[in-house]
């Protein structure tokens, strides 16, 4: 008797606990961005707003080998935080300990960009986030290895739950959490930026190097290192770093035949940090780029016309060193020791 009832109490409870509606996730904290007021408005996909909780997850994920298929390398081993997320090796090295042919890029900034890679052939940071997990050289592995090896962790499938609602990971709820944890890595309390608010003051050789940089007919590099925000046009130029270029650039994702050889005219944030310079990492130095852009540039077929209006030798050394001392002005040594975009614990 007392055995039937216990059985009657433990069906209703079951019963009772199955009409239990699941449990909510409390709903994710919305993330307010700081946009500097002379900035152009940044990419932020609707479909993929911005949250704590997502923030959170992309920065384990970003830190994580699991993405990549020995589970030995992690986003972050190829974006380093003290180079401003850049790669201070020539070559990044993969899994398989092969290098890639192109040098790492810093990712600062990156909210205000949808073109991506030196070739912007990827658009959008969310289209951008899987390629290197897939890439042969890079992390070489499957997304459904890598979705099952993730969805195996009960850490992760909290965080997946906090962030997106949901236990299920797929690789598109991936790629939203890297993204959103790299689209905080804003970079605008340079040295220069507190100038502009009159709160600091240029020395004379960074005014001159100022003034040097926007003269078309002096540095010219605001022809393409758009002055003012980002200090870059986002366009796709052949600079004239030879003749006949050997990668073939956005020509590969565009077939325009003048586009060879051309590739993302890069930010000069942080530039300071982030040697070594151009796609392919031939320059150790800044003082080896003002060489190549005063004397060392090729006019070649591709070479973007901006740079047929430059004459060469027009610089002399103490014009070289004031646009250096320019380009450090939008250096900022916090960005490269922000504890929010550190390795979590
Ligand atoms: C083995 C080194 C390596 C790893 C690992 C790696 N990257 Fe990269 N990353 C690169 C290189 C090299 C490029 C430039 C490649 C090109 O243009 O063809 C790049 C480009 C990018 C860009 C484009 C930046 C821009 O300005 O256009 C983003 C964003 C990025 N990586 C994010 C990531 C994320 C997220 C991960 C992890 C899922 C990752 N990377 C893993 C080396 C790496
Ligand atoms: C015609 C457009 C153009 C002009 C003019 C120009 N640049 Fe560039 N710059 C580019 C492009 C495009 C790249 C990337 C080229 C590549 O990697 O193949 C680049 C790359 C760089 C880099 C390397 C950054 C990195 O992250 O690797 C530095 C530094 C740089 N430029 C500084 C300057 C300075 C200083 C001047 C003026 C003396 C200047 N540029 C003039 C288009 C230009």
């Amino acid at each position: 008797m007392i055995r039937k009832s216990y059985l009657f109490f433990v069906v209703l409870l079951a019963a009772a606990c199955h009409d239990l509606p699941p449990i909510p996730p409390p709903a994710p904290t919305p993330y307010l961005f700081e946009s500097p007021p002379n900035f152009p408005p940044f990419f932020d996909p609707a479909d993929n707003p911005t949250t704590l909780e997502g923030i959170a997850l992309g920065r384990k994920l970003f830190y994580d080998p699991i993405l990549s298929g020995d589970n030995t390398i992690a986003c972050a081993d190829c974006h380093r935080q003290e180079n401003a997320f850049t790669d201070p090796r020539q070559f990044s090295i993969g899994i398989d300990g092969l290098p890639g042919k192109r040098n790492s890029m810093s990712l600062a900034n990156i909210a205000w960009q949808n073109r991506l890679f030196w070739d912007g052939r990827a658009l959008g940071l969310e289209d951008q986030a899987l390629r290197p997990v897939r890439d042969v050289i890079e992390m070489h592995e499957t997304l459904d290895n890598a979705v099952a090896e993730i969805q195996a962790n009960p850490e992760y499938t909290d965080m997946f739950w906090r962030a997106f609602g949901t236990e299920k990971v797929d690789s598109a709820l991936v790629a939203k959490a890297l993204s959103q944890f790299e689209r905080t890595f804003v970079s605008f309390n340079s040295k220069y930026d507190r100038w502009k608010n009159g709160t600091d003051s240029l020395n004379k050789s960074e005014m001159i190097g100022m003034q040097l940089f926007s003269d078309n007919t002096r540095g010219g590099c605001a022809m393409c290192h758009s002055f003012g925000a980002i200090f870059s046009d986002f366009l796709f130029r052949n600079n004239g770093l030879d003749s006949l270029p050997t990668d073939p650039g956005r020509f590969t994702v565009s077939g325009t035949l003048s586009e060879t050889g051309a590739f993302k005219t890069p930010s000069m944030r942080n530039v300071e940090y982030t040697a070594p310079y151009m796609h392919d990492g031939r320059f150790a130095t800044l003082e080896a780029v003002m060489d190549f852009y005063n004397t060392g540039f090729h006019l070649g077929p591709y070479t973007d016309p901006f740079m047929h209006t430059l004459v060469k030798g027009r610089l002399s050394s103490k014009d070289k060193k004031d646009i250096i001392s320019f380009l450090k002005t939008l250096s900022e040594p916090e960005f490269l020791t922000n504890p929010a975009f550190k390795k979590p614990d």
